[in-house]
């Protein structure tokens, strides 16, 4: 697979001169074993509290990626839902999600939640759901008004996105270093724009209470994930990295990487396993 496509802007007018994180959904749909780990985590915690108030929802899933994710989701819908849309602003992305798991209920369409919301889909879903997508998301008010637009009357919107991550703790001390400063200059437009908020919930309730949202919950959860071994900690940052790493030193790259880990003690000295802490944000309200 070819380094330089990371971060490559490939779609002009919707990705709108910022970095994204890498478009190979292939890759994605073996390294994302944390994402598909803590949707059904989270989907399992919240089922009863979720209210699909029709018998047969439109439902909508923001940032599908691979669509191993929206698939999963699928579970979780009353058997009788009528349609799942899975949504990324990722073309290659959404051909591989409609390739593996597109049926005659699931589809999967590009939409850039960020942008101006197409009319057809405005009032057209009666549940949304976003999974660790958000942290890509710099406008986010423009990006929670687009949900609530695209949802009917009392309709629900459950979102969980990354805060505080180690992996960005990680990119951040190489964003410092001489070495790597100039190559990873679009630091703050690749974390999360909570990673170092120390009250993340007061602010997302601020903005979701402005858009018009009722019955607002925002959850700051600890989560822990242990990477069984350096090569899956590097397989990982190769399936999320969007900066431009020339191909000929990203295996340096990479190494540095683990150099930090290891500073930060991160790695298991026994067995060789590193351990992750990050925060996700969850959002649970209604239209
Ligand atoms: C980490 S993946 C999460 C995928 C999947 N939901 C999961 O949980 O595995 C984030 C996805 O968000 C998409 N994304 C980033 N910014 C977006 C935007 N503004 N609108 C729609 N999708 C976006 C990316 O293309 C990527 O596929």
């Amino acid at each position: 697979m070819a380094i330089e496509q990371y971060g490559r802007i490939t779609e002009e007018n919707m990705y709108s001169q910022r970095i994204h994180m890498n478009d190979d959904a292939e890759l994605y749909n073996s390294a994302n074993d944390v994402t598909r780990r803590d949707a059904i985590q989270l989907l399992e915690e919240y089922s009863s509290k979720l209210k699909f108030k029709v018998r047969n929802p439109r439902v909508i899933d923001v940032g599908s990626a691979d669509g191993s994710v929206t698939k999963i989701l699928s579970k979780y819908l009353p058997e009788k839902y009528k349609i799942l849309v899975g949504s990324d602003i990722n073309k290659k992305s959404i051909e591989f999600a409609n390739k593996t798991y597109g049926d005659n209920r699931l589809k999967f369409i590009p939409l850039n939640i960020e942008g101006n919301l197409p009319d057809n889909l405005r009032d057209a879903f009666d549940n949304t759901f976003s999974f660790y997508t958000f942290q890509w998301v710099r406008n986010q008010e423009k990006a929670f008004t687009n949900i609530y637009n695209m949802l009917s009357k009392n309709g629900e919107c459950f979102v969980m996105f990354l805060g505080y991550s180690h992996i960005y703790t990680l990119f951040y001390a190489l964003s410092k270093s001489p070495k790597w400063r100039s190559l990873l200059k679009d630091f703050d437009t690749f974390a999360s724009p909570f990673w170092n908020y120390r009250d993340p919930e007061k602010e997302l309730n601020k903005i979701l209470k402005s858009i018009g949202f009722n019955e607002i919950e925002v959850k700051c959860k600890q989560m822990v994930y242990d990477y069984k071994s350096l090569d899956a900690i590097k397989a990982l940052v190769t399936a999320i990295n969007p900066f431009v790493i020339p191909e000929d030193i990203w295996p340096e790259f990479l190494d540095d990487f683990v150099k930090v880990t290891q500073d930060m003690k991160l790695i298991d000295e026994q067995t060789g396993a590193v351990k992750i802490n990050y925060n996700l944000l969850v959002v649970h309200c209604f239209k």
